[in-house]
């Protein structure tokens, strides 16, 4: 499956980048869990790990203020737009850091990809100084303004490897975990637009290629409509 998740990821920079440039959406989820980590840190944070960077939505929010974050992710095609100067291709499940080495450590919009996060969260522990803290956030899903899930009509769910509830549970094997939801209003052609990025639409197709699943996205998602609502997990932990 990391296989699989490293390649989709390869062939997604330039759709991702559209998405973020038409909704701000994983920047806003970036600033966010920022603040949420940072209110819950009882020393000031120093050094973060940015464990799935991919092309840096996340990793330019730390540097704007004034952070110096190392950006960590599978997908080497995604790292090559990041802009941190220390860039490591490398599974967050198996961390190349030694013990103690960060204050926070942030899986912005990236631990729900992960098959084992359980494994992902042992080594954030492992990796965070004492009285370190970690995020992450994850997607719940997407309603309809009367709160019908957008996707119980349709022959298909938008399914990450591991659902948010998960990554909580996971997360609470390591930590003392703190949580909550965050409700963007959204619309169809974002959606329609996220499903548009390689790595997305596999939610949808995960056997079919790339052009493919996209396609068929595309096809199944025509006929929604109106202002809908995109639902996100937050999980913070010391
Ligand atoms: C939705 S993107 C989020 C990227 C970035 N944090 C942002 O805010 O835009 C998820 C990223 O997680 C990476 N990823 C997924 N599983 C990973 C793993 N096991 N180890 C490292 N990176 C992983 C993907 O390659 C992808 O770049």
């Amino acid at each position: 499956m990391k296989d699989a998740i490293r390649h989709n990821f390869d062939l997604s920079p330039d759709a991702y980048g559209e998405y973020e440039r038409m909704t701000g959406r994983f920047g806003t989820l970036a600033d966010r869990l920022y603040e949420a980590m940072r209110a819950r840190s009882s020393t000031p944070i120093r050094s973060y790990l940015d464990a799935g960077a991919g092309s840096g939505i996340s990793t330019r929010r730390l540097l704007a203020s004034g952070c110096s974050p190392v950006a960590l992710d599978l997908s080497r095609s995604m790292l090559l737009e990041n802009p941190a100067d220390h860039r490591v291709q490398a599974d967050f499940d198996t961390l190349p850091f030694a013990a103690d080495t960060f204050d926070a450590v942030a899986f912005t919009a990236s631990l729900f990809l992960t098959p084992e996060p359980d494994r992902a969260a042992r080594e954030a522990r492992r990796v965070l100084r004492s009285g370190g803290v970690v995020g992450a956030v994850a997607p719940i899903g997407w309603t309809a303004t009367d709160g019908s899930d957008v996707f119980e009509p349709l022959d298909r769910q938008s399914r990450s490897p591991t659902g948010a509830e998960a990554v909580g549970d996971a997360l609470r094997l390591s930590f003392s975990v703190e949580h909550g939801r965050w409700t963007f209003e959204t619309t169809a052609e974002n959606l329609r637009a996220l499903h548009a990025i390689p790595a997305m639409a596999a939610r949808l197709y995960p056997r079919l290629s790339p052009k493919e699943r996209i396609e068929r996205a595309q096809t199944l998602l025509a006929d929604v409509d109106g202002p809908l609502e995109q639902h996100w997990r937050w999980f913070v932990g010391v």
